[in-house]
């Protein structure tokens, strides 16, 4: 197995290509990508397969920004008969001697013609599943802690078969994180941060990090939808903006909302938890005021967007996770960061800091 599959935001391939070429070669995997504009996925081919397996198995999946599902692939493209899928699924598993995974997944890229495909994906995922596991490359029941088999069609007639581990894996089908909207939220960016929290904040440290009663402040917050977020869980909420904030939220009574800028303000006292920041900024300036925030000790934890530039996105949003992190740690600073193209994300990505 030398190949390996990652699913992206259409549109983002040389991102996503550009940073596992970058992380994989600086874990000394040597390899070139092979993508196609608006495809949603790439493939990295590695030279060496044993560094490739030993890449993917420990460098953790979290720490990619531009992929939102990885699996190594086991066969070159399948060619798949209409009228007999399934045969040709299950020769390749039982060529590539799979036994014992525990959950099979059919997906497909999430570009218009791959959503066509949902359908189809959905009804085929029964017989399928049924015939890998009389012939075992499927457990007889799911589980949870064994590979995962993913089917990623291209079409009703071509599909990659990969493996992935729960462990070093996202847990979501196609990678992706869909959530409903509420109505009552202002704007759908809500969503960009209700993702996020999902995300970066494991839920059994809800009850601790965004717990009622925090402050937070949420720079670039009209008309609300990050607002709202905070609202919702109980937070006291100071929101800065030149704009107007709905009147929904002004109504709970815990939002104050100062009319400046955002760039300019800081807080009476150091009693806020939470600093969020959605402004369209350049993503150098956004970084520098994070990292100012968190040095003077105004807040705990940010999540906050870096909006991406029309060329060298990956290598910006490198460069400015990078020069946050020399700044706070020439500050004396221990902190945490993780960074994802979230599925609510378009062109910007999501990142999360919090002192350690
Ligand atoms: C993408 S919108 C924010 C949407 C908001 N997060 C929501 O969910 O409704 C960006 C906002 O940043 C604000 N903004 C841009 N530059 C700013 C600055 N220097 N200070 C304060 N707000 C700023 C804009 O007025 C705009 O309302």
């Amino acid at each position: 197995m030398r190949q390996l599959l990652l699913y992206c935001r259409a549109g983002f391939e040389k991102e996503c290509a550009a940073e596992i070429q970058d992380k994989a070669g600086q874990q000394g995997v040597a390899g070139f990508c092979k993508l196609s504009n608006n495809s949603a996925f790439v493939i990295f081919e590695a030279y060496d397969s044993e560094s490739l397996a030993s890449f993917y198995r420990d460098y953790d999946f979290d720490k990619l920004i531009f992929a939102r599902q990885w699996c190594l692939l086991v066969d070159e493209k399948l060619e798949l008969d209409p009228a007999d899928r399934v045969s040709a699924v299950v020769q390749a598993a039982l060529g590539a001697e799979l036994r014992n995974l525990g959950e099979l997944r059919v997906e497909y890229p999430e570009t218009n013609d791959g959503k066509t495909l949902s359908t189809l994906a959905r009804k085929f995922t029964v017989p399928l599943r049924q015939a890998l596991r009389q012939c075992g490359v499927l457990l007889k029941k799911e589980n949870q802690r064994a590979p995962v088999l993913h089917l990623f069609m291209l079409s009703g007639k071509e599909a990659y078969l990969g493996l992935s581990y729960p462990e070093n894996n996202s847990p979501l089908e196609n990678g992706i994180m869909r959530l409903k909207f509420p109505s009552e939220a202002p704007s759908r960016s809500t969503l960009k941060l209700e993702e996020a929290f999902i995300q970066f904040i494991p839920k059994d440290e809800w009850e601790t990090r965004l717990a009622s009663g925090m402050n937070a402040v949420d720079l670039g917050a009209c008309p609300g939808g990050w607002t709202y977020q905070l609202v919702k869980r109980s937070m006291m909420v100071v929101a800065i903006d030149n704009g107007m904030m709905a009147d929904s939220l002004m109504d709970t009574g815990q939002v104050k909302h100062y009319q400046v800028d955002g760039f300019k303000y800081t807080p009476d006292k150091k009693n806020v938890y939470w600093l969020v920041c959605d402004m369209i900024e350049k993503p150098q300036r956004v970084g520098d005021l994070v990292c100012d925030w968190l040095i003077n000790g105004w807040c705990q934890e940010s999540i906050f967007n870096l909006k991406l530039p029309m060329k060298k996105r990956y290598e910006t949003v490198a460069e400015v996770l990078e020069a946050m992190q020399q700044k706070l740690k020439e500050a004396g600073l221990r902190v945490r960061f993780q960074a994802k193209h979230l599925y609510h994300d378009r062109e910007e990505v999501t990142v999360h800091v919090c002192k350690a």
